[in-house]
């Protein structure tokens, strides 16, 4: 069994100054839990990284970006990437939300090319995967899920996948209030593990953590989190109230 992540994706909430105080009160929230069964990441916007980052110095609580470009440098207006991530403290990011595919059109494609690089440099991709609900009622799902998952990880090799985590988070689960059961998540879980397990050895795809997200919260956390497959989850407006994201990391 792995040990779990919880991580909150903050996505476009907060400015500077408040995600400076989330991240203290959750780093703070953390070091009195003692030994939590769990990692912790806390994933702010791109202008609150760097005074997060320095928050977060002499705290377990780790840092990520909610994206990066595929690009190193250059001429990309808006762009923010690797290194830049880096230097600002990032050990992480979340890379082909269904929010980005679903707003900023990006495609298996594009994941792809962003995986790889966050890789190349050093950084460790949260690769988002998840269906819609036409998706889900076209029962298509698994086809759609294993495809996200083949192609955002194609060209990555085995030593790679070690820095690779999988967060599943069914579109329709997210930001609904209506979470996949337990079983459903389980399920999928188990899936996803069976096709990382076609790209790699069966050691490697144990070891990748799967992620659950969509409408997880303080109350539901401790039976998601319980379901077999299941590696910790990807927060979203739970992650935003301190008390209710501690409640979230001592349930593991
Ligand atoms: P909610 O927890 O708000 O449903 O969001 C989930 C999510 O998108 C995390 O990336």
């Amino acid at each position: 069994m792995n040990r779990k992540l919880i991580a909150g994706n903050w996505k476009m909430n907060l400015n500077v100054k408040e995600s400076v105080h989330l991240a203290k009160t959750v780093a703070a929230g953390v070091s009195n839990l003692k030994d939590p069964n769990a990692d912790v990441l806390i994933c702010p916007a791109f202008l609150s990284l760097e005074q997060c980052g320095k928050t977060l110095k002499d705290s377990p609580v780790m840092l990520g970006a909610q994206d990066v470009c595929a690009n190193d440098e250059g001429a990309y207006t808006g762009e923010i990437s690797s290194a830049m991530l880096l230097s600002a403290g990032c050990e992480f990011v979340i890379i082909g939300h269904s929010e980005r595919r679903k707003y900023y059109c990006e495609t298996n494609e594009t994941v792809n090319l962003k995986v790889k690089k966050a890789l190349e440099r050093g950084l460790k991709p949260v690769m988002c995967v998840g269906e819609t609900l036409q998706e889900r009622q076209d029962e298509i799902f698994e086809a759609i899920v294993g495809e996200q998952i083949t192609e955002g990880l194609k060209e990555v090799s085995e030593d790679q996948l070690n820095f690779v985590t999988i967060a599943y988070e069914p579109v329709w689960a997210i930001g609904t209030g209506v979470n996949a059961t337990p079983k459903q998540a389980s399920d999928m879980h188990l899936f996803i593990r069976r096709k990382l397990s076609q790209l790699c050895s069966s050691g490697t795809a144990e070891a990748v953590r799967i992620l659950y997200g969509g409408s997880v919260n303080a109350k539901n956390a401790k039976e998601i989190l319980a379901a077999k497959g299941i590696d910790g989850a990807l927060v979203g407006g739970a992650s935003l109230k301190a008390e209710d994201f501690l409640t979230i990391i001592s349930a593991c």
